[in-house]
């Protein structure tokens, strides 16, 4: 039995990646990422000389490659946490975000309805696609609103979260309309270990440690609930051993903070585990720059029946989730070094050579 993990190179996926093999027993993992700027192999270098991880550098757009791949591992379910990810990005070019997330996600669909509705009928039955998406699929909330549940209207505001909600939709439509077994998790901000420095909490963490301004967005009161990342992995392990078919799960930990609160709770953690040389607080480096183009004010996820079903809650506090953070960041100067130099991205030469 084979998992089969796409995206699992990038920040999410490389962290699933890493806990499932950490499990007792776990099924081998088949990991395919076509290994764009946010994708590095470094992240699983843990488990680069384990027979229970197998890369393959690939794009969910190509349909030969999954359908090649489905047949010759045979997996008993599909995690989709591949996509172009980051809003900043999708505002200066959203095409990207359309190929990955949407027609990416629509080939994907189609080779595992082919690949599924080929197999024995144990194994259709057992069969799971479990597809990784996000709260920003429903928009932005005022203060005072109630936090996001499933059946929140879908209301898209960045070429990201549109190319999301759609993918989420055809993930649905499959549902519907096959009867593919799958499943939807709708996740808020994620954070820990092996984040890609361009997103807020690891930009912060390097920009402050360099020396470099800390740019906060416009006022910095825009809202996001934040979740360790271990705990948003272990409520997709949750959502694929137990999750209804044809759910949708919200995943959340009731961490509501404005952005210039989450700067300074990181500015204080650096001042007290490394303080400046200088003396001064890291909070001097805070500078308000231009507001996002159609920047959405607050995301709140109501993670209630994901708890109350299926009996999943996160372990970690924000407090404490966010101290581990940034330890993990000042224990791993090279990993942060090696992605500012791009040195990363030699990592696939240097540990697989040309099979990978
Ligand atoms: P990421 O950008 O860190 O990683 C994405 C990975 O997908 C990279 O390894 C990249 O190489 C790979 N990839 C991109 N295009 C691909 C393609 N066409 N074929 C194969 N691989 C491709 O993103 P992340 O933060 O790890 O997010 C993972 C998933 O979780 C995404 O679907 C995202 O929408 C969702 N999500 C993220 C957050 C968050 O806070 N980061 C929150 C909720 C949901
Ligand atoms: P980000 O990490 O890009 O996640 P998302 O846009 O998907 O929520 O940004 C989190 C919040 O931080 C968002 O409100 C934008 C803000 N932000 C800044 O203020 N400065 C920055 O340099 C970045 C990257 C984000």
């Amino acid at each position: 039995m084979t998992l089969l993990v796409t995206g699992g190179a990038g920040f999410i996926g490389g962290n699933f990646v890493l806990d499932w093999l950490a499990q007792p027993g776990a099924e081998p993992v088949l990991n395919l990422d076509k290994l764009t700027y946010a994708g590095n192999l470094e992240t699983l270098a843990s488990v680069s000389q384990d027979a229970r991880h197998i890369f393959v550098q690939g794009d969910i757009a190509d349909a030969e490659l999954l359908a090649r791949l489905l047949a010759e591992h045979r997996p008993r379910a599909v995690l989709n946490f591949a996509a172009e990810s980051h809003v900043d990005r999708s505002i200066l070019g959203p095409e990207d975000f359309i190929q990955t997330n949407v027609l990416g996600t629509f080939r994907l669909l189609e080779a595992v309805r082919a690949y599924w509705g080929g197999l024995e009928p144990a194994a259709k039955e057992a069969f799971r696609f479990l597809h990784v998406s996000t709260d920003e699929v429903y928009g932005s909330l005022a203060a005072g609103d109630a936090a996001f549940t499933e059946t929140h209207r879908y209301e898209p505001n960045s070429p990201y979260s549109a190319s999301k909600a759609a993918s989420d939709h055809l993930v649905r439509a499959y549902h519907h309309t096959y009867g593919l077994p799958v499943l939807t998790t709708n996740c808020s901000n994620n954070y820990g270990p092996f984040h890609f420095p361009e997103k807020l909490i690891p930009l912060m963490i390097v920009n402050a440690l360099a020396g470099k301004p800390l740019p906060v967005y416009g006022d910095g009161m825009q809202i996001r609930d934040w979740l360790y990342v271990k705990d948003h992995c272990s409520a997709i392990r949750r959502v694929l051993e137990a999750g209804r078919l044809g759910e949708v799960y919200n995943v959340g930990g009731w961490n509501e903070k404005a952005n210039i609160e989450i700067v300074h709770t990181l500015c204080d953690l650096l001042d007290e585990l490394q303080p400046r040389a200088d003396g001064q607080s890291y909070r001097g480096q805070i500078t308000h720059v231009t507001d996002r183009p159609g920047h959405d004010r607050r995301y709140a996820i109501d993670a209630r029946k994901l708890h109350e079903e299926l009996g999943w809650r996160p372990a970690e506090t924000f407090e404490s989730g966010i101290r581990k953070t940034v330890r993990w960041y000042l224990d791993n100067p090279g990993w942060v070094s090696r992605v500012q130099s791009g040195a990363y991205r030699d990592w696939v030469q240097t540990q697989y050579g040309s099979d990978a």
